[in-house]
């Protein structure tokens, strides 16, 4: 898809980084498609609050779907072909997923995209993801497309230290931000989420992290 093309039909988009980028509304035509396969995939392998190595429950709840899906528990953060609730693999991508994350890397300048892993985050409100890097993916170039659907967030976007500034990104329903290549690695977090209610989603934000992990 060519930029002119993308920006007419899906709207405006604010350059993050020489590879970094939000695309303002890019998911809107498809997010209905998008909550129907949250559906289904959270119906197979149910949202749950991870522990993390240090022994904490993640405020935020996840699933995945994918070959491999992204986990924490007391012995680390890794990728598994298995769902470690269930024991079975997780549910395949949906195609909806597959081809907005496809088409979202092309606007953003990164042709040929194909996801493995789509870690799905649910944020009540007051829930946050504090600043961290993707590091447990073994490609650390291909970029990283993130779908925001429901209540809005402010997105947080840094360098490449923890103690870097960080810029505050608006993420609405229907945005997608990339980031990839040269800009791979910057760290980034959510705020909390303020408390809201959003026409299809109600009290919640729900956000599709598309990577690359092997
Ligand atoms: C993440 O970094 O895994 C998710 C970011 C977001 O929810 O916007
Ligand atoms: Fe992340």
């Amino acid at each position: 898809m060519s930029d002119l093309f993308a920006a007419q039909v899906h709207g405006t988009r604010t350059r993050l980084g020489r590879h970094a980028c939000v695309l303002h509304g890019f998911a809107l035509p498809v997010a209905a498609e998008l909550l129907a396969g949250v559906e289904v995939v959270s119906a197979a392998a149910p949202f749950r609050h991870l522990v993390t190595p240090g022994g904490h429950a993640m405020s935020v709840a996840m699933t995945n779907c994918g070959s491999l899906g992204w986990c924490s528990d007391r012995r680390g953060y890794r990728y598994d072909p298995r769902d470690p609730g269930t024991c079975r693999r997780w549910p395949a991508m949906p195609q909806a997923f597959l081809r907005l994350a496809a088409d979202a890397a092309d606007a953003a300048g990164f042709a040929d995209y194909r996801p493995d892993a789509c870690l799905i985050n649910r944020y009540a409100p007051g829930t946050r993801l504090t600043l961290h890097q993707d590091r447990d993916e073994s490609d650390h170039v291909a970029p990283i497309v993130s779908v925001s659907l429901g209540l809005p967030a402010t997105f947080l976007f840094g360098g490449f230290a923890r103690g870097d500034k960080t810029v505050r990104v608006p993420v609405a329903h229907g945005d997608v931000v990339v980031w990839g290549g040269v800009d791979r690695m910057r760290f980034h977090g959510v705020l909390p989420v303020r408390d809201g209610m959003h026409p299809l989603l109600g009290a919640q934000r729900i956000n599709l992290t598309f990577r690359k992990a092997t």
